[in-house]
């Protein structure tokens, strides 16, 4: 029997753990569908590099993903959606990354045209969150500022709210948000929605946080539907992981944040053998 492509699995990558924030909502919304997640934790962080480097790490992460025969590439990543969307040009099948979907989910939300924006350094410095809200609407006033340590402090599951260290790095970085006055905040790296309770500890409950991920994972469902490729099975989804690090660090946090024993289904690549 030859498995039409609807069947193949949805393609996610990202560094590390960020990109979970995208499965996590895919699972929910489209439970059939089969993911392949790769978590390229051997080179985390991508946010820190230039702009050249991440090009060329996204480039062999979605050569692996293709690899798998996945239908879709989500580019779970703020970090490549801003600067290295450019690695998915002549790709064959359906792509998204962050940037967009985050930027339309923030423009809608926003009531007094304040909006702020956190990511990494290299998605702050490209600008692509702001000038993707500005093209939607230009009388929105943008707010930014990079996390740097954010992502280190997911990736080694510092993330409960009431660690101190945690609280501490995130009323840091947020708290300067508060006077600015926002109304909505773009997540704009998927890390950062892991640490979501504690950045809206310090915002308060007025502030809409918007997770880059999640908006990723709702556009990526509506380009499936318009291209016919939603998986008509039944049977519930499987998902496979594959990192390039150890894989007892990845399971353990992934595993939490998905709230799954996922061991089993993590696997170790060498992307040096593909
Ligand atoms: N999750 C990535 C992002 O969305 C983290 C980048 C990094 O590895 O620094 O930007």
């Amino acid at each position: 029997m030859v498995l039409s492509m609807n069947h193949f699995p949805i393609g996610v990558f990202d560094s590390g753990l960020g990109g979970l924030t995208a499965v996590r909502e895919l699972r929910r919304i489209l439970p059939n569908e089969n993911i392949v997640y790769f978590g390229d934790t051997g080179r985390v962080p991508y946010g820190t590099r230039s702009a050249e480097t991440i090009e060329h790490y996204a480039f062999q992460d979605m050569r692996f993903l293709l690899s798998k025969k996945v239908k879709l590439i989500i580019a779970a990543c703020g970090t490549v959606s801003s600067v290295a969307a450019g690695a998915a040009t002549g790709l064959n099948i359906p792509f998204t990354g962050v940037v967009v979907p985050a930027a339309h989910a923030a423009a809608a939300e926003t009531r007094n045209l304040k909006v702020g924006i956190i990511g990494t350094s290299a998605t702050i410095r490209s600008k692509s969150y702001e000038e993707e809200l500005h093209r939607i609407n230009a009388h929105i006033e943008v707010f930014s500022r990079d996390c740097p340590l954010f992502v280190s402090m997911v990736e080694n599951g510092f993330t409960s709210p009431d660690n101190e260290i945690t609280k501490a790095v995130v009323e840091h970085y947020i708290r300067p948000f508060v006077a600015s006055g926002v109304d909505t905040l773009i997540l704009g790296c998927t890390h950062f929605p892991i640490l979501k309770e504690a950045i809206a500890n310090v915002l308060g409950a007025r502030t809409s946080l918007i997770d880059a991920g999640y908006e990723a994972a709702h556009y990526a469902k509506s380009l499936m539907e318009k291209g016919g490729i939603m998986n008509s099975s039944t049977e519930a989804g499987k998902c496979s992981f594959y990192v390039t690090d150890q894989i007892q660090n990845f399971s353990s946090i992934a595993g939490l944040f998905l709230g799954e024993d996922i061991t089993g289904d993590v696997n170790r690549v060498d992307l040096d053998t593909l």
